[in-house]
């Protein structure tokens, strides 16, 4: 055999692999998502979400002492509100739900990094994301209410806004908004390429935020686009955005890398409720091997091309790294 042409395969030590390793992965890219109801007092187990919680007002600070101890310190908080109204009106609510649980967070550690899902799907008694007219959710009526959830969001200290509702536009209003409101600071992220996808069904189930009726097609985005992606990165781009999102993560890998290359802002992969619920389900089933399946996904989302992920695996995940299990 030729031995200057022979393949390198650095199947070496243990110590050179890692060496070696193109991707590297760190718990301060991971992002925990926290559920708080506004109805509870202490904690309720969610029955879509093997291992979550639902988080009163009263234990929230809870969930980040947890996520603390594993290491995770950044979290997106949604919210389950009293009361729900045709228009979302406890979404900007300075006493809401979110408002309460970003104050009671910041108060408790002002460094640890809270972002808010600005979105109306929790807060409407229909379920869609925005304001309706007839059937249809009237884009530009919905951003004049998203300006005033995501400036409420900022008044109560969150450092960043997520804006989930797809809207038209929403980026360079919520942008406008928070300057004029003197929150210049507060960072924007936007979902920016986000599918009608049916791996939120976990997550509807567990916000009390499926639509009553129809489906969210008509803004969210069609899993056979991929051009389409990098036109809505390219808006937000353009509108302002801090950070660009690509969501659900593990089907939209080929969408993840495109975005990374094509894009010098940061990006986050969301994976979503239905994949944590798929493997958890597999693996209560016997069939497949929970923590390794997770820190396989968990790489594969970083090597397409995020910098960062949101995770209901974030505070195992981070385990993983500080084990050496993958990193
Ligand atoms: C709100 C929102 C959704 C998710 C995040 N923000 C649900 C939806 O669009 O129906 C899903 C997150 C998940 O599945 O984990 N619009």
């Amino acid at each position: 055999m030729d031995l200057i042409n022979r393949p390198r395969r650095l199947r070496r030590t243990d110590g050179i692999r890692r060496l070696n390793r193109e991707t590297r992965l760190s718990p301060e890219a991971l992002i925990y998502p926290i559920f708080v109801d506004e109805t509870l007092s202490g904690t309720r187990p969610i029955e879509s979400l093997p291992g979550q919680y639902h988080y009163g007002l009263d234990s929230v600070c809870r969930a980040v002492e947890e996520c603390r101890a594993h290491g995770v310190k950044h979290c997106i908080l949604f919210g389950l509100p009293a009361e729900k109204d045709s228009c979302g009106s406890s979404a900007w609510a300075e006493r809401g739900v979110i408002q309460e649980a970003v104050r009671t967070v910041k108060a408790s550690d002002p460094d640890f990094t809270v972002i808010t899902d600005v979105c109306m799907c929790e807060y409407t008694n229909h379920g869609h994301c925005g304001i309706l007219r007839g059937q249809e959710v009237d884009n530009d009526e919905t951003l004049k209410h998203l300006a005033k959830i995501a400036v409420s969001h900022a008044q109560a200290g969150a450092d960043m806004v997520a804006p989930s509702d797809m809207m038209d536009g929403h980026t360079a209003v919520l942008r406008r908004a928070l300057d004029e409101a003197g929150f210049q600071q507060t960072a924007i992220m936007a979902y920016s390429a986000k599918y009608a996808s049916a791996f939120y069904g976990p997550f509807r189930a567990a916000a009390g935020s499926a639509p009553s009726f129809g489906d969210r097609k008509g803004y969210q985005m069609d899993p056979h686009n991929r051009k389409e992606a990098l036109r809505e990165c390219a808006l937000d781009e353009a509108e302002g955005a801090d950070i660009l999102m690509v969501k659900p993560a593990l089907s939209y890998l080929d969408v993840i890398r495109e975005c990374a290359d094509t894009f010098t802002l940061p990006l986050c992969a969301y994976s979503v409720s239905g994949e944590y619920a798929m493997i958890k389900a597999a693996a209560a089933a016997g069939l497949v091997d929970e923590r390794r399946i997770m820190c396989e996904t968990a790489v594969s989302i970083f090597r397409a091309g995020a910098d960062m992920l949101i995770t209901y695996y974030a505070r195992e995940i981070a385990d993983a790294i500080r084990t050496g299990e993958i990193g």
